[in-house]
């Protein structure tokens, strides 16, 4: 039997052959080391424990910082996610060996990318897995806000239906035949405006670059955000956040609304100026809003947008399905296996 150690990176294969067929398997006997910030479901612990020593915070609840800043010690690699501020104390606790930061997500505004660049950790995140699960929760904050779901299916549990069908009961807005402006046309602005079809709405889209393939394709128009702004029904913002985004939409945009427009926010809370939106909602300048983030998350339940009825409001729940998590799971350890192993793809955003 002839037995032969190839060395790939941190992996091991081993060859052997015995007549005259060839076996091979990688050990695991990687001595990399990760940790993960928040419990993530399968297959994520399983493909980490197959090739590293993985440790997870065993609840999904955040980290205090302390903590955080411990378990993190002379690790190889970070998968870390939303609310841990992932900055150079994070990587200064983590020591020298850090090289990779895996976002469990697609946005990446909670890892400092500048210092991360500077010390040349790699920074990836989860791109395309998630886009269509949260176009369908932004399609359902388009239905919900419009015609009063939250509201209600409050008023039926709490037993205050009592004249049964009513000619003005919860009168709402037709989504059908509105016009759709999208914010950012990157994949989930994409699946949004996808889906619009499907009720025929009008899509006109506002975007950095514009995509003019995707106009034929889709059947959508590209205007300046100011008309966009004032043509909408409904203005669903899809953008990642960074200082050009950072309260894009602010109290002289929120006044080119029509007064019976919603807007809609699945992306990043801070690209809305929040203090401006209560404002707006409060002098019914616009008709209503349907968010899933907030500038500072959690919100409690003091905070003045919970006080309107004309507001659907979500816990950012986006990617909550168990699919879509669980597949985040996978490709935000796989973006770690690759990235050590050299091979397939690592969604690198530095
Ligand atoms: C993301 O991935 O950035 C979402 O906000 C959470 O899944």
């Amino acid at each position: 039997m002839m037995r032969r150690n190839i060395s790939i990176s941190n992996f091991h294969i081993v060859l052997i052959t015995q007549t005259g067929v060839i076996y091979y398997f990688m050990e695991t006997f990687s001595k990399n080391k990760v940790y993960v910030t928040r419990k993530i479901p399968e297959p994520g612990p399983s493909i980490l424990n197959k090739y590293f020593q993985a440790n997870m915070n065993p609840e999904a609840d955040i980290l205090d910082r302390d903590t955080l800043l411990e378990n993190v010690k002379n690790v190889d690699a970070l998968i870390c996610m939303l609310g841990d501020k992932v900055d150079s104390n994070v990587m200064d606790a983590a020591g020298p060996n850090l090289k990779i930061i895996s976002c469990y997500s697609v946005g990446y505004d909670h890892v400092d990318i500048y210092e991360a660049t500077k010390r040349k950790i790699i920074v990836t995140n989860t791109p395309n897995v998630l886009a269509n699960t949260t176009a369908d929760l932004t399609f359902s904050l388009i239905l919900s806000a419009a015609r009063n779901i939250v509201n209600a299916d409050r008023h039926v549990r709490i037993g205050n239906w009592e004249s049964g069908w009513s000619p003005d009961l919860f009168l709402g807005y037709d989504v059908n035949g509105s016009t759709l402006g999208i914010i950012g046309l990157g994949e989930i602005g994409t699946l949004v405006a996808k889906r619009a079809r499907g009720f025929d709405m009008q899509v006109i889209y506002y975007s950095k670059t514009r995509k003019r393939q995707m106009e034929s394709e889709l059947d959508i128009t590209f205007v300046p955000l100011e008309e966009l702004l004032r043509r909408s029904d409904f203005v669903s913002i899809h953008v990642l956040l960074n200082k050009d985004s950072f309260h894009m939409i602010d109290e002289s945009k929120i006044k080119l609304m029509k007064k019976t427009a919603f807007i809609i926010n699945t992306s990043r809370g801070q690209v809305i100026n929040e203090q401006h939106l209560i404002n707006a909602l409060r002098n019914k300048v616009i008709a209503g809003a349907g968010l899933d983030v907030y500038e500072s998350e959690p919100i409690s339940s003091s905070n003045p947008l919970t006080q309107f009825a004309q507001t659907v409001l979500l816990p950012h729940i986006g990617s909550a399905t168990f699919k879509t998590r669980s597949k985040m799971a996978e490709v935000a350890a796989n973006n770690i296996v690759n990235f050590f192993n050299g091979r397939g793809i690592v969604h690198k955003i530095n």
